[in-house]
């Protein structure tokens, strides 16, 4: 296995999404085997039916969560996307120009665990593949519970661990060796590639998170478990 990383700082993580941004689209969907689609799909069927939406997407990398959102859920009025990466800012926006969703969906930098946005201004905060980079959990957790409505909702996608043993030792397998040798290779950045299966490994899921997520003050939480639990979709609503 790789040696253990340090966590790098703040800025750390925002340079090595600045470095991997350009092929950062193109590893998702080869080293998920496209699954990343599908998951940020079944995100996207969570979302509750109230309209219209105001939708805020944390750590938004190159917003394709605000993109299915926006082609998969009529009644959205507002898409916002917030990331510390300006080059993942950079390659987000181009895509949203190319799919013609330029005037519905706003990029902006800035850090998920110190918002600039008032109390209570969206109905739906999400975050894909994001909330494990992101240094301080409760404090972004904090941040979206402060900037939802009464009754909104939070929906939050992150790699899990598989509980089925033959499962999972297959899959680390696969995760600790293939899988950042192929995201160095194609990303020319192997150590960042190193760094991000490491956080998958000792970052809290299933349970764990979910007490996270109450602990914010989240009420109504679940956890759903997908692809054998490879990924973990949690929702939670904001007390009235
Ligand atoms: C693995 S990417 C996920 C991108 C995207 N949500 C997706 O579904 O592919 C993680 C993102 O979190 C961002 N990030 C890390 N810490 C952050 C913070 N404190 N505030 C905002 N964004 C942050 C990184 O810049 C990066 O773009």
């Amino acid at each position: 296995m790789d040696r253990k990383q340090e966590a790098p700082s703040r800025e750390g993580v925002a340079q090595l999404f600045d470095r991997i941004a350009p092929t950062y689209d193109l590893l998702n969907r080869l080293l998920s085997f496209r699954r990343d689609v599908a998951w940020r799909r079944r995100l996207v069927g969570r979302i509750s039916a109230a309209q219209p939406l105001a939708h805020l997407d944390l750590a938004t990398g190159t917003a394709d969560v605000l993109i299915a959102a926006r082609r998969g859920r009529p009644g959205i009025v507002r898409s916002v996307g917030v990331d510390l990466s300006e080059q993942m800012l950079a390659h987000g926006r181009l895509k949203v120009e190319r799919l013609g969703l330029a005037q519905a969906i706003e990029l902006q930098q800035g850090d998920a665990t110190a918002l600039t946005f008032s109390d209570a201004s969206f109905d739906l905060a999400t975050t894909a593949f994001g909330i494990r980079n992101v240094m301080d959990t409760p404090a972004a957790l904090g941040e979206m519970l402060r900037v939802l409505k009464p009754d909104g909702q939070a929906l939050i996608l992150e790699f899990s661990l598989p509980r089925q043993r033959v499962v999972r030792g297959v899959y680390l397998f696969f995760f600790r060796h293939i899988l950042p040798r192929l995201g160095g290779l194609v990303s020319g950045d192997r150590q960042a590639y190193g760094y991000l299966n490491q956080t998958v490994e000792t970052y809290p899921y299933g349970a764990a998170f979910s007490r996270l997520l109450e602990d914010a003050g989240f009420v109504d939480v679940t956890c759903t478990p997908l692809t054998f639990g490879i990924a973990s979709l949690y929702s939670g609503r904001k007390p009235c």
